[in-house]
């Protein structure tokens, strides 16, 4: 955990000092909003990778940092989120409701105010319901050309025309949508014409999360699994941000709640994320207004998919004996001198999906639990779904053979290497496989899904 925090600072520092030149015109931007790094799962891919903004196709193989020459990648998987999407039902209704409340109550001469009330309309509909929306489509179209450009011997023409690429998708219209957009990526890099390359739905591996009767009862249905949100949001920092925004809309601190602060930074993200537009709602915010926001957003996934119950986590054991059979079948494939049958495994899932898998993992766990009172304590915390799970977030694992069936795992989030917590420093950088399983053993032997789902666990004496 340690090794990896440190390793995740490092990598930004390198990309702010490396590309300074960069940096300074993001910061110039007048299209990125200034708190466009704060917005958790709604967050632009490109806030990740800020050198995407320059080249959208860009790739770097040397960051993969292989221990040596002879070292070739034998499998890959992939889960991956769907891209850039359109709220929820139950988001555009309150964004209309606090629409409707700037526009008759908010006073003030303030520009930005002024371009709301004369120069922006109401364009969300509840028809667009969680929708992939065009951006979302080229997401994926460019995820899947940099991926091939990064991993070529895989990711190629042949495999995918020979069927040794495999794509599983949720049933859900935006993953089913995402699948087809990586695919049609692949396609028109080749200029493949004329040929459908099939992919499978698969919700109990994709959406685990709704077949988890334990997760179901427990935590999703649960008010009470949640509760440190709740008391944040009634907290002194959220109190101080509604107060904030009620001032800046010169409206009475009694009509601003709390979803509608979240319904302004919502329309801030979602007005950036499809439109790349910076939008006059994100003025409503300042930095320290945003961080609190993030927080808020930060707890609940802690709570509801992250470290803050077990069940969250365990709730993904199927995927992750689905990924770790797959490893050793490729390996064992290799092994005995014969072609590996599926060389790479595309799976298409959400936010849902990728958190309870990096928590099983134990990445982004820090020392303290996020509680509703230690938000300032947390300021330097690891677990940001910012940094973790924008749209198009993306875990990959990459096996290895470096000779003599020396096989190495290497995984990465968001196209950046990352170290497997738990792992001594000179296992580390690009560990070898059997010390990953070896890490995972307590799991791999055990965390079985119908069994850490059941809702009462058989006990001995009965
Ligand atoms: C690629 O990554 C390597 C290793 O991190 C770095 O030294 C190099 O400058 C990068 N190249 C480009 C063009 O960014
Ligand atoms: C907000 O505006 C509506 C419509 O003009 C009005 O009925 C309501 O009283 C106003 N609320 C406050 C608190 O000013
Ligand atoms: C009004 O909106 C249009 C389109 O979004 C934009 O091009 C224009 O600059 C805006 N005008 C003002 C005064 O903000
Ligand atoms: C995918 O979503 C885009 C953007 O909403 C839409 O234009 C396109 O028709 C969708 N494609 C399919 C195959 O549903
Ligand atoms: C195993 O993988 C290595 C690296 O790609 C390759 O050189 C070797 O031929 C593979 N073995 C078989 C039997 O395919
Ligand atoms: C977490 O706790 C360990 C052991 O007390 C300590 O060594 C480490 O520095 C702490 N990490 C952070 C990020 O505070
Ligand atoms: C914050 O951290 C400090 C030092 O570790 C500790 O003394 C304090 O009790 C913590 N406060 C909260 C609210 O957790």
């Amino acid at each position: 955990m340690l090794t990896f925090h440190w390793k995740f600072t490092v990598f930004h520092f390198l990309i702010t000092s490396c590309c300074s030149l960069n940096h300074v015109n993001r910061e110039e931007n007048p299209d990125i909003p200034a708190i466009a790094k704060y917005f958790n799962t709604k967050g632009r891919y490109e806030e990740v990778n800020p050198q995407l903004t320059e080249d959208i196709l860009a790739v770097n193989r040397s960051v993969l940092q292989l221990p040596s020459a002879q070292c070739q990648e034998i499998h890959l998987t992939a889960i991956i989120r769907h891209g850039t999407r359109y709220p929820s039902t139950n988001h555009i209704k309150k964004m209309q409701k606090l629409y409707k409340v700037v526009m008759n109550n908010a006073s003030g001469e303030q520009s930005w105010l002024h371009e709301i009330k004369t120069n922006w309309t109401m364009w969300y509909n509840e028809d667009m319901d969680g929708r992939l929306v065009q951006k979302g489509v080229q997401d994926h179209k460019h995820l899947s050309i940099r991926l091939s450009r990064l991993f070529p011997s895989l990711i190629s023409e042949e495999n995918l025309q020979s069927g040794h690429i495999k794509f599983i998708t949720s049933s859900k219209h935006r993953c089913v949508n995402s699948t087809l957009s990586f695919k049609a990526g692949l396609t028109e890099e080749w200029d493949i014409k004329d040929t459908e390359f099939d992919h499978a739905v698969n919700d109990a591996l994709m959406r685990f999360f709704d077949k988890c009767t334990k997760f179901v009862e427990e935590v999703d249905n649960n008010p009470s699994a949640v509760e440190e949100v709740d008391r944040f949001k009634q907290g002194p920092e959220m109190r101080r941000v509604q107060e904030k925004i009620a001032d800046r809309l010169s409206v009475l601190h009694s009509l601003i709640t709390h979803d509608m602060v979240e319904a302004v930074f919502h329309l801030c993200a979602y007005e950036f994320a499809i439109k790349t537009v910076n939008s006059p709602w994100c003025r409503l915010f300042d930095e320290d207004d945003a961080k609190v926001m993030e927080y808020a957003s930060d707890l609940r996934e802690f709570w509801k998919r992250g470290y803050g119950h077990d069940i969250n986590s365990k709730a993904s054991c199927i995927l992750f004996h689905d990924v770790f059979n797959r490893l050793d079948k490729a390996a064992s494939e290799n092994k005995s001198g014969q072609q590996v049958t599926e060389a790479v495994t595309v799976q298409v899932g959400h936010a849902d999906t990728l958190l309870p898998l990096l928590t099983l993992l134990g990445f982004f766990k820090d020392n303290n639990t996020l509680t509703s009172t230690n938000y300032i304590n947390q300021s330097e915390r690891s677990f940001r779904t910012s940094l973790m799970l924008p749209y198009a977030a993306n875990l990959v694992f990459v096996l290895y053979d470096c000779g003599g069936g020396d096989l190495r795992l290497q995984p990465l989030l968001n196209e950046k290497p990352v170290t497997f917590p738990g792992l001594t420093d000179q296992q580390a950088s690009m560990p070898r496989y059997q010390d990953i399983r070896e890490r995972y053993r307590v799991l791999l032997q055990g965390c079985d899904f119908e069994t850490e789902c059941q809702l009462f666990k058989p006990s001995a004496d009965i």
